[in-house]
């Protein structure tokens, strides 16, 4: 879509918060760097976007997003390249899902140019945030809420879409403990699932919290109507290795399609690994995990990227995975994808957009 859109107006912060901050030890997601793209949309139109020093936000408290949870959002990474350059990875796809997620959230749809100038030019200015190091990222988190001043319930008519970014290392420190989730439901047919809307995160809050107080860093969700197959964990997809089949259950309404996962995909087919995507059932990979069809599992996801699962517990019992192993293929692939992201191999496919 074209957009109409004249520019960005930019306000730079006075002084940068950059020297103050410990950019060697950070915990993901509570350090953000100077400056947030803020873009309003009333009177049915998108009005004149501007970055501007990062700041709190003064809502009323009718605003509508806080009743009503009509918001979305996104997550994406920019990545520091070998010659020192910054860039963003995929973010024609970000930017078409958070499109997705606006129109089944009734929410207007953002101009993809505009969309893209944002990061790109968020990035380049504070692209100094960006940490060094093997899993060192800037986080970029574009979203949108109701910002409408109103009680009854409908779609807003006022809508504010942001981005801001956050300088990251990993999400888990660790292997992770999963448990197969049979009572409690993330997403159901014709529900919102396979959308990225703040009301999935919370309804998962609760029954995550419950497997947390057992020693589990996520559940992994099943469907929701027979609790039979296997859908996507908390925040990140998830993959096994049956009989050696890179396998990962399908997209079919109700599992977020993640740019992870299709990339990881992409990647493995090009690499001719046996690769299935259908639905996968608990029985399948309960059983597997008893006579050691299922060899591997892990989570993948822009916050988690590659999330080697080590315990999958089920019915009251823990089942142990080995170790993927430095040269596994998933590893394999993990490193391939990196390199594609940090612009250290040819990106055959167009993925990465440099932005500095
Ligand atoms: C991401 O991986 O970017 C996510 O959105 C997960 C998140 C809720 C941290």
């Amino acid at each position: 879509m074209i957009s109409t859109a004249p520019g960005i107006d930019i306000q730079r912060v006075e002084r940068s918060r950059l020297q103050e901050t410990d950019l060697e030890h950070l915990k993901f997601g509570r350090v953000f760097t100077d400056h947030m793209f803020v873009m309003d949309h009333t009177d049915g139109a998108w009005q004149r976007p501007r970055i501007m020093p990062y700041a709190d936000l003064e809502l009323s408290p009718a605003t509508m997003v806080l009743h009503y949870a009509q918001t979305i959002f996104e997550g994406m990474k920019a990545y520091r390249n070998g010659d020192g350059g910054v860039s963003l990875f995929r973010p024609q796809a970000n930017i078409a899902r958070m499109n997705r997620s606006a129109k089944r959230m009734c929410m207007p749809h953002i101009p993809e140019d505009l969309f893209l100038q944002g990061l790109k030019e968020l990035a380049r200015l504070d692209a100094n945030w960006l940490p060094d190091g093997p899993d060192a990222a800037l986080y970029i988190r574009p979203f949108m809420y109701a910002s409408d001043e109103y009680i009854g319930v409908k779609p807003s008519g006022d809508y504010r879409f942001m981005i801001f970014m956050c300088p990251v290392r990993g999400y888990y420190q660790e292997p992770l403990r999963v448990y197969l989730e049979m009572k409690y439901s993330r997403a159901f047919p014709g529900g919102t699932g396979e959308v990225k809307c703040g009301g999935n995160y919370a309804a998962g809050l609760y029954p995550t919290k419950l497997r947390q107080d057992q020693g589990y860093h996520q559940q992994v969700w099943t469907d929701a109507m027979e609790h039979k197959y296997i859908e996507e964990s908390g925040t990140m997809n998830v993959f096994f290795i049956i009989n050696g089949v890179l396998t990962t259950p399908s997209l079919d309404g109700t599992i977020l399609p993640g740019i992870t996962r299709d990339s990881i995909l992409t990647l493995a087919r090009e690499r001719g690994l046996p690769v299935e995507e259908r639905k996968v059932s608990v029985e399948e990979v309960v059983a597997g995990l008893h006579n050691g069809k299922v060899t591997a599992a892990f989570g993948a996801g822009t916050a988690a990227t590659i999330a080697p699962i080590k315990v999958i517990g089920h019915d009251g019992t823990d089942h142990e995975l080995p170790d993927l192993g430095a040269d596994s293929e998933v590893n394999l692939i993990g490193k391939m994808l990196d390199d594609i992201r940090r612009g250290r191999v040819e990106d055959k496919h167009g993925w990465v957009v440099r932005v500095a």
